[in-house]
């Protein structure tokens, strides 16, 4: 999964093409080649211009277009991966036919790579005898089928059918195609950032969205391993267990909680990877009511206590064999510099790795991007990485196999 794929987007006509713009941003995003075939009656629920400038190709819609380039195969033959978002029940039906009367249809036909297929229909359509019999028939042929999710249809109603969010298609897709490195092991990613509360209504946090903790997650998960994610106020929706596969997701709050999330979930993992920004302090007391400036005045003063240390905690008891990875985001933008703070932090935490990177008000946090160097306990420099936060996943992972 972490090398580029030559991926096919699939799109047809149902509403839910818009959303498709979405899966086609977070491939490329993630370092992917994107070919987009669309069907006609898909151009007229999205532009091709949008398409083209967010696949950055050509879009392929005319099975009568570069016919000397024999494209309604070619396309197909460089696929290492086709994905139709959203999948209509019309095209569901003519792939269950083995149909190729339009550029999609001969694309899939003419292709030996995986099929992942994202329904988007109202929910008479998908529960149709019709639809129920041809998507068990493109099961059974190896078909990927994600989704579809409950929740509000193209008009007032709402039911199945709808399209589950690119974010699934994506982590699924990938994950059908990934190597399987990671099979049998047990990995606890912790991932977000906590928050410590002053009152009902007010916390001292800090910016991690839990997005590099949460591309591990689905990397780990998509390799194989059987993932714990614990997630601490995560800005970003987390990863649905219902559409990926081997992997659980908890939320927590404080540190405390994650601590306590944590040791608990570590006892029977093979990996532990901290990618959660901690708080190192807590309020020593937190007020019952909202604290109001009319009672403190001009001036407040807040006393705060040290938080546990979950990494050293963990690293305190490891078992054997067990691999603890830590992270270690620094405002240090000197590499030698970062390097000496992570060399110094490996040891006082006794992590077997930890992921350095820098930090500030534009970078690191809730950015898209990221970019790390790993070393181990002796401080011995044993991977570097840049680029999408699940290329960065990847990279990180990748020291585990
Ligand atoms: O000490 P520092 O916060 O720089 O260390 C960062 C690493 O330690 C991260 O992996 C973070 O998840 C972890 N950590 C922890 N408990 C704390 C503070 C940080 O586990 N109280």
């Amino acid at each position: 999964m972490s090398d580029r794929l030559n991926v096919v987007v699939g799109i047809t006509g149902g509403i839910a093409a818009y959303k498709a713009v979405g899966v086609i941003r977070l491939l490329v995003l993630a370092g992917h080649d994107v070919q987009v075939v669309a069907t006609d009656a898909a151009l007229r629920f999205v532009g091709k211009p949008t398409l083209e400038a967010i696949s950055r190709n050509p879009v392929h819609s005319d099975l009568y277009e570069g016919v000397s380039e024999v494209r309604h195969v070619a396309i197909g033959q460089a696929a290492d991966l086709i994905v139709v978002a959203p999948a209509t029940a019309n095209t569901i039906a003519k792939l269950a036919a083995g149909l190729a009367d339009d550029l999609l249809g001969n694309t899939i036909l003419a292709s030996r790579a995986p099929l992942v297929l994202a329904p988007a229909m109202h929910t008479e359509m998908w529960q149709n005898p019709a639809t129920v019999a041809n998507i068990a028939e493109l099961r059974e042929r190896g078909v990927t089928i994600v989704g579809p999710g409950s929740g509000q249809l193209t008009g007032t109603d709402s039911g199945l059918g709808r399209m589950v969010e690119p974010d699934e298609i994506v982590a699924a897709a990938l994950a059908v195609v990934a190597p399987k490195d990671l099979v049998g092991k047990r990995i606890v990613i912790t991932a977000g950032g906590t928050r410590e509360p002053l009152d009902p209504v007010r916390f001292i946090g800090n910016r991690s969205s839990g997005k590099q903790g949460i591309a591990i997650a689905l990397d780990a998960a998509a390799r194989g391993a059987e993932v714990v994610l614990i997630g601490a106020n995560l800005e970003i929706a987390a990863p649905a267990s219902t559409t990926i596969q081997h992997l659980t997701v908890s939320h927590v709050s404080t540190t405390s909680e994650l601590e306590a999330a944590t040791m608990a979930a570590a006892v029977d993992a093979d990996v532990v990877i901290m990618a959660a920004a901690v708080a190192d302090y807590r309020p020593q007391s937190v007020a019952e009511n909202k604290i109001k400036k009319e009672t403190q005045g001009d001036r407040l003063t807040l006393e705060l206590v040290r938080n546990p240390d979950i990494l050293r905690q963990l690293s305190e008891a490891r078992r054997d064999g067990q691999i603890i990875i830590g992270f270690a985001a620094e405002t240090e933008t000197n590499r030698e510099k970062l390097l000496e703070t992570g060399r110094a932090k490996v040891v006082r935490k006794g992590a077997d790795f930890l992921v350095l990177n820098t930090v500030g008000w534009t970078e690191g946090f809730a950015t898209e991007t990221n970019s790390i160097i790993v070393i181990n306990t002796a401080g011995d420099i044993v991977s570097e990485a840049t680029g999408s936060k699940s290329s960065v996943a990847a990279r990180i992972l990748d020291l585990l196999s």
